[in-house]
């Protein structure tokens, strides 16, 4: 889940889920051939404690998260190699980092921005190649769409081609890292972590590391000081669901859907009793529909079904479910993105 500048709530596996099951068959294959190309010799080396100083970093995923990945990266000094399954992903990405390196090269380097973007476009590579992709990384952040199984295959096959002392690190927002972990090898689990950036990622400054139970603490501390040196304030959390920001931020959304459910205020009073009176930069209701319905919804049966599965650790009820917001999802009132949620965006 992901709230723009505010918050957090991960775009969904929407993309798969509403898919026919043509297009998603389609995706698959190319997904397969991604994880094909070059595949089929291992690194070699033997098992190394974790990477200590990171040089070479590779991306999957070239979307909103993977491009400002890779751009910060990139502005670090990293060689950074950015990898997605189509070259018109990739070129995507590029073109939101050329446009986002574009809007800071105004502020920073007025005379020179075309230089500035070129020196910084200069440190990035793609290929749709997976295996080509890690030859040579020291950390592999993976951006890629919102699927337990799809991240799981990408880093099984990555664990056999990237060397033993690589970093693997998931942007995950609503899956558990120990799950998408588990795909690896006992020796790489040591070596993963979760590193949950925020939307814009050039721009929000919060990283969120997240610790498994076998993260080793080398992994832990080449990943605390690498989000410093990309201008980051990181913060730790365990393997638990929302981590820190969606964990406090969800029922609070969801309760103020509530409120309004049961006629207690209009969404218009909400908002505006959260920004002045709590101080908060957008009321829920803005932020709702920014983040969307529909994603706010998915994500919440994602932590219903994870505290069916772990009584005890989360409290399912924070969450239950809204007839109003599924009603709401159900006739297309989206948020901005479909022109309508709370508001109407159509007539703006
Ligand atoms: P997106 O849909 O914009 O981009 C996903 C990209 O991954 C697409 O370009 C797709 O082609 C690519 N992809 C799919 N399978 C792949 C594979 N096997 N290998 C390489 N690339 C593959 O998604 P977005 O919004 O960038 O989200 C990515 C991840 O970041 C998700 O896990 C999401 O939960 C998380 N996240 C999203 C936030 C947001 O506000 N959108 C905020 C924080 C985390």
């Amino acid at each position: 889940m992901h709230l723009g500048r505010l918050s957090l709530v991960p775009r969904p596996a929407y993309s798969i889920m509403s898919s026919s099951s043509a297009q998603a068959a389609s995706r698959l294959s190319t997904i397969h051939r991604h994880l094909s190309d070059g595949a089929g010799s291992q690194s070699g080396e033997g098992r190394r404690p974790a990477q200590s100083n990171v040089q070479h970093l590779t991306v999957f995923g070239a979307g909103l998260m993977g491009a400002g990945i890779c751009q910060i990266g990139a502005q670090s000094g990293l060689k950074v190699v950015l990898s997605d399954v189509t070259d018109q992903a990739l070129e995507n990405g590029l073109n939101i980092i050329r446009k986002s390196l574009a809007r800071v090269g105004a502020k920073t380097h007025p005379d020179t921005v075309e230089k500035f973007t070129r020196s910084i476009m200069d440190n990035i590579e793609t290929t749709t190649d997976a295996a080509k992709a890690v030859a040579h990384a020291d950390l592999v952040i993976e951006a890629i769409i919102e699927s337990l199984k799809v991240k799981r295959d990408l880093f099984g096959f990555l664990d056999k081609h990237a060397s033993a002392s690589c970093i693997f690190a998931t942007n995950t927002s609503s899956l558990s890292v120990s799950d998408i972990a588990e795909s690896c090898s006992k020796d790489r689990q040591a070596n993963f972590a979760g590193l949950h950036f925020f939307n814009p990622v050039p721009a929000m400054k919060l990283v969120e590391i997240i610790r498994t139970p076998h993260t080793s603490e080398s992994t832990y501390q080449t990943l605390y000081s690498l989000t410093k040196r990309m201008g980051k304030s990181p913060v730790t959390c365990k393997d638990t669901p929302g981590f820190i920001v969606n964990r406090l931020l969800l029922p609070y959304l969801m309760e103020a859907i509530r409120m309004v459910e049961r006629g207690e205020a209009t969404p218009e009073d909400v908002d505006l009793a959260m920004e002045l009176g709590a101080g908060y930069p957008m009321g829920p209701f803005k932020l709702l529909d920014f983040v969307g319905l529909d994603t706010t919804s998915y994500i919440a049966s994602g932590w219903r079904e994870k505290a069916a599965a772990n009584p005890g650790t989360i409290s399912s009820d924070l969450v239950r479910p809204i007839p109003f917001l599924e009603d709401m999802v159900k006739q297309g009132r989206l948020g901005r993105k479909s022109g309508k949620g709370f508001y109407d965006y159509k007539s703006k």
